[in-house]
């Protein structure tokens, strides 16, 4: 599987996600000079911390958290795996693929608040604004997005496409017909 065989529109080109993260984190860096912990949220959150914490020329430690759905349309969400850092008193930055509905960075900063972090700030380099459910407030934006869906860059369909360089607007029908197609060529139904 290629990003040239699957159908849909670049958002960001590899070079244009790399300028993108750069200018994330030098704006960390410049409102952190004491040093951040960023919180990487998994699995999407994935791509975007390995190079955004490469972009942060200051202390940084870095640390992950997975949440899972739950709840009637999967609407609530919990704890899968917590923190190993300490964040009592310290600056923190919450790194996300995309915000949709709002919900899974609320979550998070109230987590961290009721943690004793002295700020939680949010970096997401996709903002989904139309489908906001929660009011969040998001000091790090890599791009505004209309409703499209996405992969690519840690963004999946069905655990899926996580792994391509670039980020590509598409329609999760269209991936699902081409996935079965590719099965029915393959004889495997
Ligand atoms: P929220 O809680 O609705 O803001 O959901 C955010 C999470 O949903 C993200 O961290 C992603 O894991 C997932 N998500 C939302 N939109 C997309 C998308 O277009 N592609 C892939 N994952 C998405
Ligand atoms: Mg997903």
């Amino acid at each position: 599987m290629s990003a040239s065989s699957i159908e849909g529109r670049t958002l960001l080109r590899r070079e244009e996600i790399a300028s993108t993260v750069e200018r994330l984190g030098a704006a960390i860096a410049a409102d952190h000079p004491e040093g951040v912990v960023v919180v990487g949220l998994l699995k999407g959150g994935v791509c975007l911390v390995a190079d955004l914490v490469r972009n942060i020329p200051v202390d940084c430690s870095v640390d992950f958290l997975a949440l899972m759905p739950y709840g009637a349309g999967r609407s609530r969400v919990a704890l899968a795996k917590d923190l190993d850092i300490d964040v009592a008193g310290r600056g923190v930055v919450i790194a996300v693929d995309i915000v949709d509905s709002g919900l899974t960075v609320s979550y998070v900063r109230r987590l961290l608040s009721e943690r004793g972090a002295r700020s939680a700030d949010v970096c997401t380099l996709l903002d989904r604004r139309p489908s906001r459910l929660l009011p969040v407030d998001l000091r790090y934006v890599g791009l505004a997005i209309g409703t499209e869906y996405v992969i690519g860059y840690g963004l999946d369909f069905e655990e899926r496409y996580r792994n391509l360089p670039l980020l590509l607007a598409t329609d999760p029908e269209t991936l699902r017909r081409a996935e079965s197609a590719n099965v029915d060529s393959r004889g495997e139904r």
